[in-house]
C-alpha cells in the first residue's frame, strides 16, 4: 500500500479550496495508466484526471463520445495504483449522467467504489445543476466542465471557443454559478477567451482549472500526452509541448530497427554467456 505509507501528504477537495482562497495555482494533468500516473505523481502535481480523452488520445477515436464507464473503471482503477499525493478525479462518459439521476448516481457511485478516486468530473451548465446536488448530497464530489464541452462537440459545430458573444459569455457565469451553488468542488474551464474566464473565476469561490481559457484561472490543466509531444496532430494554440516525445519515440525505434537489421543488436554487453 504504497499510497498508504508515502510519507506525503495525500491532497483533498479542501486543500484545493484553500489553495484557491491563498491566490496558489493548481496544477492538474490527465494520466490513463499507473505508469504515466507514478511519473505525474513524483512531478508533484495536484489533481490528475483520468479523462475521457483517452478515448482519441489511446483508442483512436474521433471524439469523447465512446468512452464507456467500463473504460473509465479500468484507467481509474491504473491510475490510483500509480498515485500517492494528487486528487484523483475521474470523467463520467457520455450518457453515464444524462439519462437520469438515478443512472448518474449508480455510475458515479461505481467509478468511486471501483477506482478509489476522489471525485467524479461531468460536462455542462445550470441545465445539470439538479444532477451535480443529486451525486453531492450521496457522498461524491464533483467537478463541473464548462465552455468547451467535448461530450457535445457535433452540438456545438467542432472544436470551438466558446462564449465570445455578451450573451454567452453571461451564461457561462450563470451556468459557473449554478454548478457552484449545486455544491461542485471545482470546475474546468475549456476554450474561452481570457476575460470570460476571469469573469467566471471572480464570480465563483470554488478552483477552475483552465485548458484554452488564459491564465487568470485558479490552475491549468494539460492533456499528458498533448504536452509531452505525444499527439503530433493536436496543435491548438493554447497548447504548450513541453517534450517531443513522440519523435524522441520514432527515433529510439528507428535506431533498434537499424541495428537489429545491420548485427549491431544484441551486442556482446546484451548477450548471456
Ligand atoms: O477528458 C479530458 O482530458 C478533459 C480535459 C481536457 C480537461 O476533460
Amino acid at each position: 500500500m504504497a499510497y498508504l505509507s508515502d510519507s506525503r501528504k495525500r491532497l483533498t477537495i479542501h486543500d484545493l479550496l484553500k489553495m484557491k482562497r491563498e491566490g496558489r495555482k493548481i496544477v492538474m494533468i490527465t494520466a490513463y495508466d499507473a505508469l504515466f500516473a507514478s511519473l505525474v505523481d513524483a512531478a508533484g502535481v495536484d489533481m490528475v484526471l483520468v479523462g475521457d480523452s483517452v478515448a482519441p488520445v489511446l483508442a483512436g477515436e474521433e471524439t469523447t463520445i465512446p468512452a464507456t464507464v467500463e473504460q473509465m473503471i479500468y484507467h481509474g482503477k491504473i491510475v490510483r495504483r500509480g498515485l500517492t499525493h494528487p486528487v484523483l478525479v475521474v470523467d463520467l462518459p457520455f450518457l453515464s449522467y444524462q439519462v437520469s439521476i438515478p443512472d448518474a448516481i449508480a455510475n458515479a457511485g461505481r467509478i468511486l467504489k471501483k477506482t478509489g478516486a476522489t471525485a467524479v468530473k461531468l460536462e455542462g451548465g445550470s441545465r445539470w445543476a439538479p444532477t451535480v446536488a443529486a451525486l453531492v448530497g450521496a457522498g461524491i464530489p464533483v467537478m463541473g466542465h464548462l465552455g468547451f464541452t467535448p461530450q457535445s462537440v457535433h452540438q456545438l459545430g467542432g472544436f470551438k471557443i466558446q462564449g465570445k458573444q455578451a450573451d454567452a459569455a453571461a451564461q457561462l457565469v450563470d451556468d459557473a454559478i449554478a454548478i457552484e451553488q449545486a455544491g461542485a468542488f471545482s470546475m474546468v474551464l475549456e476554450l474561452m477567451p481570457r476575460p470570460v474566464a476571469a469573469a467566471v473565476t471572480k464570480a465563483v469561490s470554488i478552483p477552475t482549472i483552465g485548458i484554452g481559457a488564459g491564465p487568470d484561472c485558479d490552475g491549468q490543466v494539460l492533456v499528458l500526452h498533448d504536452m509531452l509531444g505525444l499527439n503530433e496532430g493536436f496543435t491548438p494554440k493554447f497548447l504548450k509541448r513541453y517534450a517531443e516525445l513522440g519523435q524522441a519515440a520514432r527515433e529510439a525505434i528507428g535506431r533498434f530497427a537499424a541495428e537489429v537489421r545491420d548485427g549491431h543488436y544484441p551486442g556482446p554487453e546484451h548477450t548471456h554467456g
